[in-house]
């Protein structure tokens, strides 16, 4: 019997590391939602210890998701563990990661500790773990760049110690292929009891070998990889759950393991949720979710694909999703649809009074767009949350005058801390008008990383979805904005930005020591 590759998605974790990509409690509950529906094995949901919101996060994770194991992060500190234990107590299925750095240059320079010291360590974490719960897993951090003797011992003690999973990190993305498979396979022989614990590997994208490196490592025995939606993660990111998955599925013919119980028809609804609630851009040629991935451009491949498919595809757009869950709603649907489809989409509303105003919403969008697709729903509910939270300054009303051989001009009215104010600017574009009149009103000391725009479905008549990424004093935050008006999107996503900015940020960052 061919094994199961476990699928441990990491995106509500590493890939929230990534700066600006921080994701609000039910941000992460919606996506947790996806990952359940397409019964990824393990969720991790955040490293508690970090604040307070990190923790409230893992908890509603840990109520909301049934199927699914959700993890929580915790350093080889008792105080990490105990938060993490606490967040994930009421989880159908729990599991506590804990890790510590076991290379040289990180035991030295980071840890100022031992190899016995950092050894007693992670066996005393293991141990403290295991009173919360069984499924215990253990990553000796920056194992790509650790001396594989030691590697071995730590790996022997915590085994004995009760670790389940045995998670190797290539934490800087260090590694290539080859030698990564044979790290896993010399680990397996070395370390004793290796058949008591499953194989992970955890495969950071820094020389864009994080997904080649995962596989190799599945080739040489490791039976779970940690990946993420898009590949989303700190610096240039971690193995892309998607690419993982639909090599494993397509070639089936040389890997060892199957991933026959992935849904992989809901990747695409996952990605583009993630890439929504973050504002990290899917790029057109990303492998399976971008959106050229399955397109026929040249006129050779599109006569081959129209008299066999096979001679140009080796998957189809649906298996991924991309023409599946297009689930329709329009003008004409009532309160009821709306809200069976949202729940299938796992939004549910706290209240009578936020149902309603997400209705009114989509009726608005109703009259402007004839076709509301999922997508549609997810931006419009992301929105919802968006004005909910930390609302200290709000559009409340934009006009653009743009015409050729003009400056565009724009007029706009914003409430700032519960005050209204107008103003107007003109700018190079309608959109930098629009910013600079927001500007104007509240002189924020910001500085523009990034403007990006993205139609969230297709046709002319799609909602733009636009990207705002905002510095100030060292901090990155994203804002989000949609609209079928691209100008109007692009003020709201500026006006979330400099909202986010404003809310608190006492976060612990989990690769930090704290020993
Ligand atoms: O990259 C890394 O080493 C990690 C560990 C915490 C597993 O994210
Ligand atoms: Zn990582």
């Amino acid at each position: 019997m061919t094994d199961q590759l476990i699928v441990f998605d990491t995106t509500l974790r590493d890939g929230e590391q990534s700066p600006g990509a921080s994701m609000t409690r039910d941000e992460k509950v919606r996506i947790a939602r996806a990952l359940e529906r397409m019964r990824v094995d393990v969720i991790e949901a955040g490293f508690p210890i970090a604040s307070p919101g990190d923790f409230e996060a893992v908890r509603a994770v840990a109520r909301a998701v049934k199927d699914s194991t959700v993890c929580g992060l915790a350093r080889a500190l008792d105080k990490d563990i105990d938060r993490a234990g606490e967040a994930l107590r009421e989880a159908n299925s729990g599991r506590i990661h804990t890790f510590i750095a076991t290379s040289p240059i990180h035991m030295e320079q980071k840890l100022r500790m031992s190899p016995d010291q950092v050894l007693e360590q992670a066996v005393r974490a293991v141990r403290h773990a295991r009173q919360y719960t069984d499924n215990v897993e253990f990553s000796p951090e920056d194992a790509g760049r650790s001396e594989i003797d030691f590697l071995c011992r730590v790996l022997e003690a915590v085994i004995d110690a009760g670790a389940g999973t045995v998670n190797i990190p290539d934490t800087v993305g260090y590694n290539v292929p080859e030698q990564f498979g044979n790290l896993i396979s010399t680990l397996r022989e070395r370390v004793p009891n290796s058949d008591q614990a499953v194989f992970s590997v955890h495969c950071h994208n820094d020389l864009g070998l994080a997904v080649a490196n995962s596989l190799s490592a599945v080739m040489n025995g490791a039976r779970q990889v940690e990946c993420t939606i898009n590949g989303l993660g700190e610096r240039a990111g971690n193995a892309a759950l998607e690419e993982i998955v639909m090599t494993v599925k397509t070639r089936q013919d040389i890997f060892p393991c199957s991933v026959d119980h992935i849904d992989t028809t809901q990747i695409v609804t996952a990605s583009k949720l993630v890439s929504g609630i973050t504002g990290f851009a899917v790029q057109p040629n990303k492998a399976i979710v971008g959106a050229n991935a399955f397109a026929h451009e040249s006129g050779i491949h599109q006569d081959g694909v129209l008299k066999s498919r096979e001679t140009y595809e080796i998957m189809r757009a649906e298996d991924v999703g991309w023409t599946a869950n297009r689930m329709v709603l329009g003008k004409h649907s009532g309160r009821n649809a709306f809200r069976t489809r949202l729940a299938e989409l796992g939004v549910e509303f706290a209240s009578e009074e936020e149902l309603n105003d997400a209705f009114s919403r989509f009726k608005d969008l109703a009259d402007k767009k004839h076709e509301i697709y999922d997508e549609d729903l997810q931006a419009l509910v992301t929105e919802s949350n968006i004005e909910a939270e930390n609302e200290f300054v709000r559009l409340l009303f934009l006009s653009v005058c743009s015409q050729s051989g003009e400056t565009p001009e724009a007029s706009i009215t914003l409430r700032v801390n519960g005050d209204e104010r107008q103003s107007k600017a003109a700018g190079g574009g309608p959109v930098d008008a629009a910013f600079r009149a927001i500007e104007s009103i509240v002189a924020s000391g910001t500085e523009l990383l990034l403007y990006s725009v993205n139609n969230i479905t297709t046709g002319t008549d799609s909602q733009g979805e636009v990207t705002v990424r905002l510095e100030k004093g060292g901090r990155i935050v994203n804002g989000q904005g949609a609209d079928t008006d691209i100008v109007i999107a692009s003020a709201k996503a500026y006006v979330n930005a400099l909202n986010k900015l404003r809310a608190p940020v006492q976060r612990e960052h989990p690769q930090t020591a704290d020993v």
